[in-house]
């Protein structure tokens, strides 16, 4: 049978100025701009297959077939790839992570990101790569900072057309590396979609988005001058922002574990004894222990005999989502 597929792989990313909270929820444009950096060596491999004759879309996460929440979601992105590329052919997709899906480690962005540039390469569409970056954002906000390398600013925009990310700085550009602490390999309660909806309910919210140029100015300047003490003092200030945001929702949404809390306590203080070392959390409650390279070794022998924490995983900057 004739089919259109194409395979492609996509890292996860770390954001160091984050994005929570939309202006536009279907549109996914983001509250604020946020950078990020993206990690090699963690990625979704995401396979998909257009046919003739399907009755339907499929999704394969992971080795098991889904059918609720994450096949509709897919299924009404592959609608707008489907309308780009004048096809009303469904897909058989299956995706696969190498590291624990939905504990706040964007598995949602690696897989969007892998998603659009198959899906876009299966139907023949040629995408250059701020129309993929506007694609994967569809799909989920943060996915859009994956489609490009290295360091990564996501351009909130006013519209569909102007919100899409940009690379500012290649991997190679600094030698740092996320140790991931992983405290809770669980999939998380609240998924970001809806946690980015209950962003507004916050009173600190406002004031979050106001000053966000400032802290995206600062962590920009901090990445291009590798002043790693700029960016860890921006970083955590950033981190702390958003779960200040998160905990004052209605509901509230409470992320961290006990061991994520003893750390984001302790992690200053191996700084303020030398070590180049800083902490960032997204919607999990795993930690993201970046450090300068040369510490490394360092850092994740510290963070593997840390009590709570029962894993360590390590990635330098990392590339684009690219075709296999
Ligand atoms: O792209 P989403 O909807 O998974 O949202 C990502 C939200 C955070 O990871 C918490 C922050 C960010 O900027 O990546």
């Amino acid at each position: 049978m004739a089919y259109l597929q194409a395979t492609a792989i996509g890292h996860p990313n770390i954001a160091l100025v984050k994005y929570w909270g939309n202006r536009d929820d279907l549109l996914r444009l983001p509250s604020n701009g946020s950078i990020s950096m993206n990690l090699d060596g963690l990625y979704a491999r995401t396979q998909v297959a257009f046919q003739p004759g399907l009755s339907q879309d499929t999704l394969v996460l992971n080795g098991r077939e889904e059918t609720g929440k994450a096949l509709t979601r897919m299924a009404s992105f592959l609608d707008l790839v489907r309308r780009l590329a004048n096809t009303n052919f469904y897909a058989q997709v299956s995706s696969e992570n190498n590291f624990p899906t939905g504990a706040g480690l964007a598995s949602s962005a690696a897989a969007y990101a892998a998603l659009s540039l198959a899906a876009a390469h299966a139907l023949g569409l040629s995408l250059d790569e701020a129309e993929l970056s506007r694609l994967a954002r569809r799909g989920s906000g943060s996915a859009c900072r994956s489609i490009t390398g290295g360091f990564v600013e996501w351009l909130p925009g006013a519209d569909d057309y102007s919100s899409f990310a940009v690379s500012i700085a290649p991997p190679t550009h600094w030698d740092l590396v996320d140790c991931i602490a992983i405290v809770e390999p669980q999939p998380k309660a609240t998924g970001s979609t809806e946690g980015h909806r209950m962003a507004i309910t916050s009173p600190l919210q406002s004031a979050r988005v106001a000053d966000a140029p400032r802290r995206l100015n600062i962590c920009r300047k901090a990445i291009l001058e590798r002043d790693f003490d700029a960016l860890a003092a921006i970083t955590e200030l950033d981190s702390n922002l958003m779960h200040a945001v998160m905990m004052t929702s209605s509901p509230p949404l409470f992320y961290w574990q006990p061991p994520s809390l003893h750390l984001m306590k302790e992690i200053p203080d191996w700084r303020n004894h030398g070590l180049p070392v800083c902490y960032t959390l997204d919607a999990g409650p795993n930690v993201h222990v970046l450090c300068l390279g040369d510490a490394a070794v360092q850092v994740k022998g510290r963070l593997e005999e840390y009590p709570g924490v029962f894993k360590v995983l390590t990635s330098k900057p990392g590339g684009p989502a690219y075709l296999e």
